[in-house]
Order: C-alpha cells, then sequence, then structure tokens
C-alpha cells in the first residue's frame, strides 16, 4: 500500500449564500464545533479547515475565525494592485482583511463568466506573488467525461493554469479536482475510484511540470456533492487529500462531520504508516 501522510485539507466554499446574520452564526458554528469537538493538538496538525465566505462577510467572519484554528479564504480576486477596475476586489485589499487563501478557476467562473485558462493562469500568478495560497480547481464536464476526455481536459487546464508558476511557489498551491457534472447533483456525484484516477493524473502530470518532490507534496482535494455520507469513503482513498464543499458547508453539522472524517482518515493513514514502519 501506498502510505499518503499530507495534511488533509477541508475548504468551505460557500458561494454567494448567506446574509450577514446566517454568515455570522455559520461561522460561530464552525469555529466552536472545531474547538470542541474533542480536536486535540495531533489532530489540529492533521487537517487544516478554511471557510471561504462571500466578499461582503467576509470582514465579519474574519473577526469570529481570528485566533481560532479555522482559516479565512476568499472565492476569488482580480489580478491588479489596484486602479480603474469597477467592482473587482485586489489581492492587497483580501490580504488585510486577513485571507490566507483564494480560490481561482472554479467551473462556476470558467463556465457560467467565461473565464479563460489564461486569465485564470494570470490570477494565479498574481496570486500567489501577493502572497495568498491559491486553490486551483480543474475539471471535465460530463460531455468531455462520456467522449473520454476527461485527461486531456485536466491535462490542457493544469499546463494552462500553472504555466510560469515559479516552483517554488508550489507549496502555496493547492489543487482541487471538481467535475463539473458532480458539482451540486447527487445523483450524479463521482465515485471514490472515480476521484482516485482522476486525483492520479493530476499528480502524474504535475511532477512532470514540477518534479516528483513537488508532485508528492501536493495537496489534491476532490470537490462536487461532498457530504458527510461519503467523505470518509472519498477521504481514505490514495491521494484524496481532502474536500473543497459547497452545499454541506452552508450547514454547520454536515460540515463539522466532514472535517471529523478527514480527521479519522487521517488518523488511520498514520496508524498503518507506523504500523508499516
Ligand atoms: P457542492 O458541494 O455543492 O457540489 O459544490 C462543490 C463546489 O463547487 C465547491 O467549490
Amino acid at each position: 500500500m501506498k502510505l499518503d501522510l499530507r495534511q488533509k485539507f477541508v475548504v468551505g466554499n460557500w458561494k454567494m449564500h448567506t446574509t450577514a446574520a446566517e454568515a455570522r452564526r455559520l461561522a460561530k458554528a464552525v469555529v466552536d464545533g472545531i474547538g470542541i469537538k474533542g480536536v486535540g493538538v495531533r489532530d489540529e496538525a492533521r487537517v487544516s479547515v478554511t471557510i471561504c465566505p462571500p466578499f461582503p462577510y467576509l470582514a465579519l467572519v474574519g473577526k469570529i475565525l481570528n485566533g481560532s484554528r479555522v482559516s479565512l479564504g476568499v472565492q476569488n480576486l482580480y489580478p491588479e494592485k489596484e486602479g480603474a477596475f469597477t467592482g473587482e476586489v485586489s489581492p492587497t485589499m483580501l490580504l488585510d482583511l486577513g485571507c490566507k487563501y483564494v480560490i481561482l478557476g472554479h467551473s462556476e467562473r470558467r463556465h457560467k463568466l467565461g473565464e479563460s485558462d489564461a486569465f485564470i493562469n494570470h490570477k494565479v500568478r498574481v496570486a500567489l506573488a501577493a502572497g495568498l495560497d491559491v486553490i486551483l480547481c480543474i475539471g471535465e464536464t460530463l460531455e468531455q467525461r462520456k467522449a473520454n476526455q476527461t485527461e486531456a481536459m485536466l491535462d490542457r487546464q493544469l499546463t494552462c493554469g500553472l504555466a510560469d508558476v515559479p516552483a517554488d511557489t508550489l507549496t502555496r498551491l493547492s489543487i482541487a479536482y471538481e467535475p463539473v457534472w458532480a458539482i451540486g447533483n447527487l445523483e450524479h456525484h463521482a465515485t471514490p475510484q472515480q476521484a482516485q484516477d482522476a486525483h492520479a493524473v493530476i499528480r502524474r502530470r504535475v511532477a512532470q511540470m514540477f518534479g516528483e518532490k513537488s508532485a508528492q507534496a501536493l495537496a489534491i482535494q476532490y470537490g462536487g456533492s461532498v457530504k458527510p455520507e461519503n467523505a470518509a469513503a472519498l477521504f481514505c482513498r490514495d491521494g484524496v487529500d481532502g474536500a473543497l464543499v459547497g452545499g454541506a458547508s452552508l450547514i454547520a453539522d454536515q460540515f463539522l462531520a466532514i472535517v471529523r472524517a478527514a480527521i479519522s482518515a487521517s488518523q488511520t493513514q498514520e496508524n498503518s504508516t507506523t504500523t508499516a514502519a
């Protein structure tokens, strides 16, 4: 068995949901849940947890997360320091608000807002240079999967998305494999095997681009209808290093159950390493 000791990474993407009051309640519930659910120092080292609220609530959620084990992330940025870009938000502003992570290349931005691979790549490079950690989303549509183009799509999105990214910034980047057909779709969510296979393709491609060592250290999350019911089966798969959670991250109990599944999977993997050693 291949041993897998990358830290698990669970991220809640709230998308365009919640009111200010709901955001406050949800963030408090996540912080309280992670603080009191028997998560000790060792567990803390095993799983990293981030929530990404909508722009208008970053400050209020950031205040609640301050000093907790939960990091603040954001769902997008504009790749310029400042300037005449009406309605956009710069990396500097996000860092000022305490954001550590930014989600880039999400399929909703690719498909509903027309973001190109080149624009996403520009954002990735600017975000990393500014000091934000990047979660780069990639994934195929149902038509592409049916036409056996999954591997080619992942390859293209990685090649373009990571072009000219300095190798020494790769430790601040993770990939979220989010098959478009599995997002918000309980009838069509990926099986653990499909996730594992896609993650292996991604890791292989990253190894070709940046070397085996960087690829082995890279966290690859799965996203697409992750729920408490399927999280454990996904997390125990080789190379599935966590989850990017949409719908279930809006319900504190569900999100916390997913975090606990990540902690248990990590614990099991650690035990099997100890036994093997
Ligand atoms: P769901 O978990 O609602 O399928 O959303 C996944 C997603 O798009 C996370 O970024």
